[in-house]
């Protein structure tokens, strides 16, 4: 609308003065915040602005793909996308302990990206290197960092957190996104010609689906996860409740898969399988802080058990999460 179509102006105008004719490296991550700043900055400043996507190998099923394709392809945005999935799964072999793998992922992300926005600074024969640094914070994020939120006694679990990188890089920072909420985030991303389901998706834990394999990650189950994730969110897209008329993705304020580690007996055909158990874990909130599983229909359950036991070969269990938070968190890690 006509609305949005000014605050964009009025936006592009701005980060064009702050920008002037320097350069803006942007860490994109996929998620809503960093692809909404993306877009914006890119349509201020076209290829003045390069995005660093550092793909860690924990991310959802065909992910990297299309965050490349919509910015890359669709955007015609300059984006290096790092592939650090090996470097992530080394570090990562033999780790089982939660905070531990916690601490193993953030670091080595603060690590792959700034080794990356320090060669973008350092500029090459055509480039005189980049002065800025961008970042999707939004109101929320500024509000909670002025301390005016009470911080929470204990640390249940340590977060992403990628503070202090302007100054270590020795960068400016450049934030469009600071006075908005995150419902004017979202809708800012669809004036900007971003696709619904991205601007509206689930949030995504920055240590991805290395927080929903329990225990040690190995590729083997990442990509047994993927697949069985894939195929629920499929059906919570796909199937509607007659009374509101909305997808079951929209009901929830969260869904997705974790996998398990230990092995049960099952039977398939005339023969015995010995394989793996997921379970699925969708939940409704308003804040996060606090969370009721969701009473999804039978039968999406019942066909998202179907399918993911027939379609994923070497898992042959499904369950399904029936804890609220608190006591249980709504990661199993
Ligand atoms: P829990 O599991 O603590 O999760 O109930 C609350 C919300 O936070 C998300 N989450 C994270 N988000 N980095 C993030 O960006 C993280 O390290 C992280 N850990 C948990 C979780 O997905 C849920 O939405």
């Amino acid at each position: 609308d006509w609305i949005m179509g000014n605050y964009i102006d009025e936006a592009v105008a701005k980060i064009r003065e702050q920008v002037g004719d320097e350069e803006v490296i942007l860490g994109l991550s996929g998620g809503v915040d960093s692809s909404v700043a993306a877009a914006l900055i890119h349509r201020a400043i076209g290829d003045q602005l390069t995005c660093v996507f550092v793909d860690h190998g924990l991310l959802r099923l065909n992910e990297g793909d299309m965050v490349m394709e919509m910015f890359a392809g669709k955007l015609h945005a300059k984006v290096i996308r790092v592939d650090a999935s090996e470097l992530f799964l080394g570090q990562l072999a033999g780790v089982t302990d939660p905070e531990k793998k916690r601490k193993i992922i953030g670091g080595l992300f603060v690590d792959v990206f700034k080794a990356e926005a320090a060669k973008l600074k350092a500029g090459d024969g055509g480039h005189k290197g980049a002065t800025f640094l961008a970042q999707g914070t939004i109101y929320p994020d500024v509000v909670e960092s002025g301390g005016t939120k009470t911080k929470k006694a204990t640390t249940i679990k340590s977060h992403h957190n990628v503070g202090g990188l302007p100054e270590q890089l020795g960068l400016k920072l450049l934030e469009p996104l600071r006075e908005l909420f995150k419902d004017e985030v979202r809708e800012l991303g669809v004036a900007l010609g971003l696709p619904p389901e991205m601007v509206y998706r689930h949030p995504f834990p920055g240590p991805g689906l290395g927080v929903r394999i329990l225990g040690e990650v190995k590729k083997e189950f990442a990509d047994l996860l993927r697949r069985a994730d894939a195929i629920f969110i499929e059906e919570l897209r796909n199937t509607r409740d007659e009374a509101t008329g909305k997808t079951w993705y929209e009901l929830t304020s969260q869904a997705f898969t974790v996998f398990l580690p230990v092995k049960s007996v099952g039977v398939m055909g005339d023969g015995r399988t010995y394989d793996y158990v997921v379970a699925l874990r969708a939940v409704q909130t308003s804040d996060f802080m606090t969370a009721d599983w969701a009473e999804l229909p039978y039968s999406l359950l019942k066909r998202t058990s179907g399918r993911i036991i027939n379609e994923v070969r070497g898992i042959n269990r499904v369950t399904y999460d029936v804890s609220s938070k608190p006591p249980a968190t709504i990661e199993w890690e």
